[in-house]
């Protein structure tokens, strides 16, 4: 089957014909049928983030389901599902303790290190997947703790988008800093996951949703989706001077959904008092972000959020409902579908800044 690769860092990705297993016990087989372009797959192949290597991309995939392992009962074949990398065990105090998302015993939905690879080159070399995912595929072998069965009325090319960018982004909002009604909201950066999050404060009830972007095609995007005032970053150098001249002097939350130092410290700054910062984006590694001591006695919080703090498997089909019903809107944010062959010319889009999301169909 093929396979977008990626085999050094930094690195585009390579388009391989790879073997896949038949699934093991707990792994179901996957046929898939919509992959979205998420940044976080280009911070990788930027070379920003370590990992291992050869590895096929891609974590944000729906499809159906082809053949389960023995002891599967939560899917069966023909099944539509949708994958999410938050897989969780079920069993560790993360999981118990109501936050699925941060699963602490990856190993209990891994292969062992010593059992062949699910993924392997002709010549035997083995291949991983991109959050144990490895959804740049056309088809993904995956743990049944990492997909949700979805109903079949939903479209998959456009249900995969919700395996990451909406379930973080919309989660960020409505789980993570639990936006109440009738606040004031930003959200730094209107990719695929800052107009996620202004989706989800828009169903939260937020008054005002204040969207900082450089590109004014993604600012007048945001303004379709529930953003109601607007920065464009690259004309002005006081971002946090003019939110809260919007705001009447600082907002109640805000979202970084870019991955900069610089704008995590934005984020922060532009906060009223009691005000909640939270940090979507993936900073490097190795970056700092500065804070002045004093604001903390103005109750102001900064917070990460990791994957929208979700618990996927109920959290997908309600997002669903709410695609059915023309709350959350998906179409309006697929701004190009390609084969996957093009996929490097997809990121290159994401690159220049062009494209909310981009979805990879197979035929
Ligand atoms: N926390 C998590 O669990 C999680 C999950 C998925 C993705 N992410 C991260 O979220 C971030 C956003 O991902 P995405 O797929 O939406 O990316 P994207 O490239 O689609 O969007 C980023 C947006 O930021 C804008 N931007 C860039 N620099 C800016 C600046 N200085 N000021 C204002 N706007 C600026 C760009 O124009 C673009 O619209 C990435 O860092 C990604 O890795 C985190
Ligand atoms: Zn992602
Ligand atoms: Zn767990």
């Amino acid at each position: 089957m093929k396979a977008a690769v990626l085999t050094e860092q930094p690195g585009d990705l390579v388009i391989e014909d790879l073997t896949i297993d038949r699934p093991g016990p707990g792994e179901v087989l996957i046929q898939t049928v919509g992959a979205g372009l998420c940044h976080s797959d280009l911070h990788f192949m930027e070379g920003l983030f370590r990992t291992t290597l050869p590895i096929v991309m891609g974590h944000e995939s729906a499809g159906i389901v082809q053949a389960v392992g023995d002891d599967v009962t939560y899917v069966k074949p023909g099944d539509h599902v949708v994958a999410c990398l938050s897989i969780f065990c079920g069993q560790c105090h993360q999981c118990l303790s109501g936050h699925p998302n941060r699963c602490a015993n990856p190993k209990a939905t891994s292969r062992a290190k010593d059992a062949p690879a699910r993924l392997t080159r002709a010549d035997g070399t083995a291949v991983d997947q991109m959050a144990r995912l490895g959804g740049f595929a056309e088809e993904m072998l995956v743990h049944q703790n990492g997909l949700v069965k979805v109903i079949e009325e939903m479209p998959l090319e456009k249900a995969c988008l919700i395996g990451c960018g909406i379930t973080t982004g919309f989660g960020a909002a409505v789980r993570t800093a639990n936006v109440q009604v009738g606040t004031t909201v930003c959200v730094i950066g209107a990719g695929g996951i800052g107009l996620a999050a202004i989706q989800g404060a828009r169903i939260a009830g937020a008054n005002k949703i204040i969207v900082v972007d450089v590109s004014s095609a993604k600012l007048e995007m945001a303004g379709q989706l529930g953003g109601t005032h607007f920065v464009n970053a690259s004309e002005t150098d006081d971002v946090v001077g003019e939110v809260k001249e919007i705001s009447g002097g600082g907002v109640d939350y805000s979202f970084e959904a870019i991955g900069k130092s610089q704008t995590v410290r934005q984020a922060f700054d532009m906060l009223a008092m009691g005000g909640t910062a939270t940090v979507i984006g993936m900073v490097p590694s190795k970056d700092v972000v500065e804070l002045r001591g004093i604001d903390f006695l103005q109750e102001k919080k900064l917070q990460g959020s990791m994957m929208g703090s979700n618990q996927f498997r109920t959290d997908i089909p309600r997002m669903i409902e709410m695609y059915l019903d023309g709350r959350l809107l998906l179409d309006e944010m697929v701004s190009a579908t390609i084969d996957l062959d093009a996929v490097n010319d997809g990121y290159e889009m994401m690159k220049r800044g062009e494209v909310a999301r981009t979805v990879i169909t197979f035929d």
